[in-house]
């Protein structure tokens, strides 16, 4: 049952990919990525992995959206069934990754998106007026701790949100969504990272001038080339901004027509997203919290949990510039990350009623009510028991670690079973600009040669994924602390991590099982196979 929905407008087309990949990373996770990494030396790597994975991933997951699409697949599970051709059959529970991580994403996601919502609002109602740098940092922490039913109903109302965009589909929907959020939330970008950038030493209250996290980010230092740590921390924060390895990319092209470009229209949201992240998003949270507080204390703060910068440290230190402009930097600051934030959770909830709408044929507000719901059950976790790591464990295992394994496996089926050469045809059809063909073997060689060095680097060195499943960090930590109350808390957060891996397997499987599902049902229709047709 093939949908008929597609984009209303290029500019729509590349706003809803830009609003996709331009979110809550962009100015949340590049900034403390960056620091934690030392400044300097996390940009070469980065920049590398944006050239050399992000580029070309790409050009590859918009190809094979756009080829999907021709056979009414909007979905990774049968968009890479059709790519792997009639007698591979597994490939389409590869591709339920596709599916999985935009769920177990959003599942946390769209909690950090009700916050920046609610903190809009706090800063509207002067709620941080003549707090201290404490009073402001508790408040979040009572936040998070559901001191109040505040985060639950701001949670709720985003959720609700997010499902009533959905449900008025495409080109009524996350289009204007995209159309609306985008150029507010550059306006806001701007107006931020102007005041980051020209604050100036003695200047309500700041002590250095905000250039000064400027400079410490963008003075190249060339002996991290060797730290493997760095490089993953560069990989991933690629991976997770410009969306690749995720299925949504693939999921928004397969609503492009087959005689539409994707070489300039990838190359325009990539680059846009890498505007708003190294421009906008390096120039607001770094220089103005270095400004007042240094660089040595940012990095401190940052390695106790990235999140709090931006929301235990800012809304005080906006406090230092009066009340009215305190008022407007926080909706300025909170909405712009609100605009983010929803443009990329729609994007998540895109593929998974592409997937029911094709194979169940389940109406557009059913399968948007669907996303909700599970969103809401699965995000559950998250927000009830956040102390207990529940959050971070589904940002590891389903917005970094899928997302590398899936990248790895779709550009090996993409260039090496499909065929570099058909593969290109695909790239470069109908393209609006010449792609250099160096691309070509980028693709075939350089790029998957990356991802598997990248995956069994992150699979065997030390704090890896084996050491994340043997859980040997709260191990260690046990075997040396004493404090009953202490040892408490940690044997909980075993309990909690080791529950929500279980979870996420079982997401999985399930998934799994649609698809099989899903396949039984194509039999039975005797929907005809992609090659024959
Ligand atoms: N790229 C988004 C960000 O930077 C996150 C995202 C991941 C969005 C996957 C959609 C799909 O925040």
């Amino acid at each position: 049952m093939s949908t008929k929905e597609s984009w209303g407008s290029r500019v729509g087309l590349v706003l809803a990919m830009a609003g996709n990949a331009v979110g809550l990373g962009n100015f949340l996770r590049f900034p403390v990525q960056a620091i934690q990494n030392g400044g300097g030396s996390f940009i070469i790597p980065y920049l590398t992995c944006f050239l050399l994975m992000g580029i070309p991933l790409l050009f590859v997951e918009w190809s094979m959206g756009r080829y999907g699409g021709r056979f009414g697949d909007h979905s990774t599970p049968f968009i890479l069934d059709s790519i792997g051709g009639r007698n591979r059959k597994l490939w389409k529970y590869v591709g339920v990754f596709g599916i999985f991580t935009n769920l177990a994403v959003a599942a946390y996601y769209c909690y950090i998106e009700s916050w920046t919502l609610a903190y809009v609002w706090k800063s509207l109602a002067g709620a941080f007026n003549g707090q201290g740098t404490e009073a402001v940092s508790q408040m979040f922490t009572d936040y998070t701790n559901l001191g109040t039913a505040e985060p639950i109903v701001f949670w709720i109302i985003c959720l609700a949100l997010n499902t009533w965009i959905l449900s008025r589909g495409l080109s009524g929907g996350v289009e204007i969504a995209a159309k609306v959020g985008m150029p507010l939330l550059i306006f806001f970008g701007i107006f931020l990272a102007v005041r980051g950038v020209t604050l100036t030493a003695g200047e309500s209250g700041a002590v250095y001038d905000g250039t000064e996290g400027l400079n410490f980010l963008w003075t190249p230092d060339f002996s991290s080339i060797w730290n493997f740590k760095v490089w993953l921390a560069a990989a991933g924060q690629i991976f997770f901004t410009l969306s690749v390895g995720m299925g949504s990319i693939q999921c928004y092209a397969s609503y492009l027509r087959s005689r539409d470009d994707v070489a300039l229209n990838a190359m325009s949201a990539g680059w846009m997203n890498e505007f708003v992240e190294v421009v906008l998003g390096a120039a607001i949270l770094i220089p103005i919290s270095v400004g007042y507080l240094g660089i040595e204390r940012v990095v401190e703060l940052t390695q106790t949990g990235g999140l709090g910068l931006g929301f235990r440290t800012l809304p005080y230190l906006f406090q230092q510039w009066g009340p009215w402009l305190a008022a407007l930097a926080g909706l300025a600051w909170f909405g712009l990350l609100f605009f983010a934030g929803i443009t990329s959770s729609l994007a998540m909830g895109t593929p998974i009623m592409g997937f029911l709408r094709d194979e169940f044929g389940w109406k557009r507000e059913r399968a948007a009510l669907a996303f909700g719901i599970s969103v809401m059950l699965l995000g559950l976790p998250t927000v009830l028991f956040f102390q207990y790591g529940v959050f971070d464990e589904y940002d590891y295992w389903a917005g970094t670690v899928s997302l590398v394994v899936f990248a790895m496996l779709e550009i090996i089926l993409f260039a090496w079973v499909f065929g570099i050469d058909k593969a290109w045809d695909e790239i470069t059809r109908n393209a609006d600009m010449k792609v250099p063909i160096f691309f070509k073997y980028i693709i075939k060689y350089v790029t998957p040669v990356i991802l598997v060095a990248v995956f069994l680097g992150s699979l065997l060195s030390s704090g890896g994924i084996l050491d994340q499943i043997s859980n040997k960090a709260i191990h260690e930590q046990l075997a040396v602390i004493t404090d009953p109350a202490q040892r408490a808390l940690l044997e909980d957060k075993l309990l909690f991590v080791n529950g929500s891996r279980v979870l996420l397997v079982l997401v999985f499987a399930f998934i799994s099982y649609l698809v099989y599902l899903a396949q039984k049902k194509r039999d039975r229709e005797g929907r005809i196979p992609v090659e024959s047709k």
